[in-house]
C-alpha cells in the first residue's frame, strides 16, 4: 500500500517531496461497474462527485433531504430523499449497494452558524449522519466506505497553516469538532474507509484527479470540488488508500 501519491497537477513540476504513485500518474484503470451511494449529494462536493462517478461508470443513488434539488441527471441516477439523521431512512437507502460516500456538511454561512448556530442542520450533522451510515452498512454487509472531512483535522492537524489554525479556532470551531468525531466514527467502523481531506474548496473545472498524500503533504491551499470528486469517485473502486487519511490538494 503506498505511504503517499499525487498526479502532476496540470502539468506543474512536483516539488520533490511529494511521491507519484503509478496507479494515478497514469489514468486509472476502470473498475467494473459499482453501485455507489452518495450521502450528502445535493452539496457542490456531493455532485462533482456524482458526475466523476457517471464519468467512471458507475451506478449512482443520490441521497438527499430535498429530491428537487437532485433532478436532472438522468436515468444513471436514482435519487432517494432521506435525512441521515433519521437512521430507519438511511438503512433503507444503504441496502443494496456496494459502496457508500460521504460529503454531508452544513450549507449555510459560517459566520452564521458559528454567530447563532444553523438553522436548518444539526451541528453534529456530520458525526451522527456518518454514525448512522456506518451502522446500515454493517447490517447490510456493505464495506467500502469513503469519507470527505477536511484537511486540519486528525491526522493533520498540526500541518495546518497559522493563519487557517486561526480561522479554524475563531470561525470553525463546532465543525471542526464534528468532523474530528465523525473522522472517529470512520476509523472504529471496522469497514474498508478511505478519508479524503481536502484543502480550500473552489468550484473551477480543473482536470484530472488532485494531488493525494496519505502523508498529509499539500501542494497549496485550494483544490476544486470536481478534482476531489474524481479522487472520491476513484477511491469506491481502487485498494490504495484503504484504512488511511489522504489530504487533497491542487
Ligand atoms: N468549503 C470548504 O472549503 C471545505 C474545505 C474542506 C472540507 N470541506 C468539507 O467538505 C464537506 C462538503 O463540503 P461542501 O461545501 O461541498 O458541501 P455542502 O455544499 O455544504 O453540502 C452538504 C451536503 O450535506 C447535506 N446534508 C446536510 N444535512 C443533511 C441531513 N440531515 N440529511 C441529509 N443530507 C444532509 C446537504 O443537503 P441539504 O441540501 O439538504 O442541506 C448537502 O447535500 C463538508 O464537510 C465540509 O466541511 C469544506
Amino acid at each position: 500500500m503506498p505511504t503517499s501519491s499525487t498526479l502532476p497537477p496540470l502539468g506543474r513540476p512536483l516539488p520533490s517531496h511529494v511521491h507519484v504513485t503509478p496507479s494515478l500518474e497514469t489514468p486509472a484503470p476502470r473498475v467494473a461497474p459499482l453501485k455507489v451511494l452518495v450521502v450528502g449529494a445535493s452539496g457542490g462536493s456531493g455532485r462533482a462527485t456524482i458526475e466523476a462517478l457517471l464519468d467512471a461508470g458507475h451506478q449512482v443513488t443520490a441521497y438527499a433531504r430535498h429530491g428537487a434539488a437532485l433532478q436532472g441527471w438522468g436515468p444513471r441516477v436514482q435519487v432517494v430523499e432521506g435525512d441521515v439523521l433519521v437512521p430507519e431512512q438511511v438503512d433503507r437507502a444503504v441496502q443494496g449497494h456496494d459502496a457508500v460516500i460521504i460529503t454531508l456538511g452544513i450549507r449555510e454561512s459560517a459566520l452564521r452558524v458559528r454567530l447563532f448556530g444553523a438553522a436548518r442542520t444539526a451541528m453534529n450533522v456530520r458525526s451522527l449522519g456518518t454514525r448512522h451510515v456506518v451502522a446500515a452498512m454493517l447490517r447490510h454487509g456493505v464495506r467500502r466506505l469513503v469519507v470527505q472531512t477536511s484537511f486540519g483535522v486528525g491526522e493533520t492537524r498540526d500541518r495546518l497553516p497559522r493563519l487557517y489554525r486561526l480561522m479554524f479556532q475563531l470561525l470553525l470551531k463546532p465543525q471542526v469538532a464534528d468532523t474530528e468525531r465523525q473522522e472517529r466514527e470512520v476509523r472504529d467502523s471496522g469497514l474498508d474507509w478511505v478519508i479524503a481531506q481536502p484543502v480550500n474548496l473552489v468550484d473551477v473545472r480543473d482536470e484530472g484527479l488532485p494531488c493525494a498524500s496519505a502523508r498529509g503533504e499539500v501542494q497549496g491551499m485550494q483544490v476544486s470540488r470536481r478534482q476531489v470528486g474524481r479522487f472520491l469517485a476513484h477511491a469506491v473502486g481502487s485498494s490504495d488508500y484503504l484504512g488511511r487519511s489522504v489530504a487533497l490538494s491542487a
